[in-house]
């Protein structure tokens, strides 16, 4: 009798501005994966877990959050981040799941590192003590323009922005390009996609990409 051996457990974070498409994309990909027989686990950051959700209230709709400074933002994320690591994202890619994740480290290196101006040794290194030896294998980001994606967060929200959406046009300019930088420093694992073509283009973009590091 042969039995069928466990498929490698992968983790593909989503990154990308608030607006431009990430949780769509999350969900088509699932659906794809799911159809090939794959588990998947999908979350996101700050939350994916009780203790993360917590954090994730206190980040974004604490009302005194306007004081809050960048340091504690990021200790924070970084403190949601070891959490969601340990309790789910460890465990499923011991099972073989693919875990996709809606933002990982590279958002603390983005927004606290190059859009709030922390250095960027120490952001590095909290990150790295957070999430020990988990790294993605695969880092999705979805680049939109600055303009379309502050349309999109207007749009969206039924209420007022939260906290981290208040932010002025320049704070978005230097997310956007923080993550194209990070796309050219570390190029084998994070891929820029144009993310205002259409939802299917982009759908068939990223599935067939994912194919090919799966395989
Ligand atoms: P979301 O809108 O994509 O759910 O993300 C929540 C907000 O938190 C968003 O403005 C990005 C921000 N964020 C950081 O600033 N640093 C981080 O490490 C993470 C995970 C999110």
């Amino acid at each position: 009798m042969t039995t069928k051996s466990k498929p490698a457990g992968r983790l593909i974070s989503f990154e990308g501005s608030e607006g431009s498409g990430k949780s769509t994309q999350i969900a088509r990909l699932a659906a794809h994966l799911q159809k090939i027989g794959r588990e998947v686990v999908a979350t996101r950051e700050p939350g994916g877990t009780e203790i993360g959700e917590q954090i994730r209230n206190i980040i974004v709709h604490n009302s005194k959050g306007d004081e809050m400074c960048a340091e504690t933002e990021l200790l924070l994320f970084t403190a949601a981040r070891a959490q969601l690591v340990r309790e789910v994202i460890a465990p499923a890619l011991q099972r073989g799941a693919v875990v996709l994740s809606d933002r990982f480290l590279d958002s603390s290196t983005v927004y606290q590192g190059i859009a709030r101006n922390l250095a960027p040794g120490p952001v590095s290194a909290i990150n790295q003590f957070a999430v020990g030896n988990v790294m993605p294998h695969l880092t999705l980001v979805l680049d939109v323009p600055t303009e379309v994606s502050l349309s999109r967060i207007r749009r969206r929200a039924s209420d007022l922005p939260d906290r981290m959406e208040r932010q002025n046009i320049e704070f978005y300019q230097k997310i956007r390009e923080g993550y194209l930088l990070l796309a050219q420093q570390w190029p084998a694992r994070v891929v820029v996609f144009d993310g205002t073509q259409s939802l299917e283009a982009l759908d068939k973009q990223i599935w067939s990409e994912v194919q090919i590091r799966l395989a």
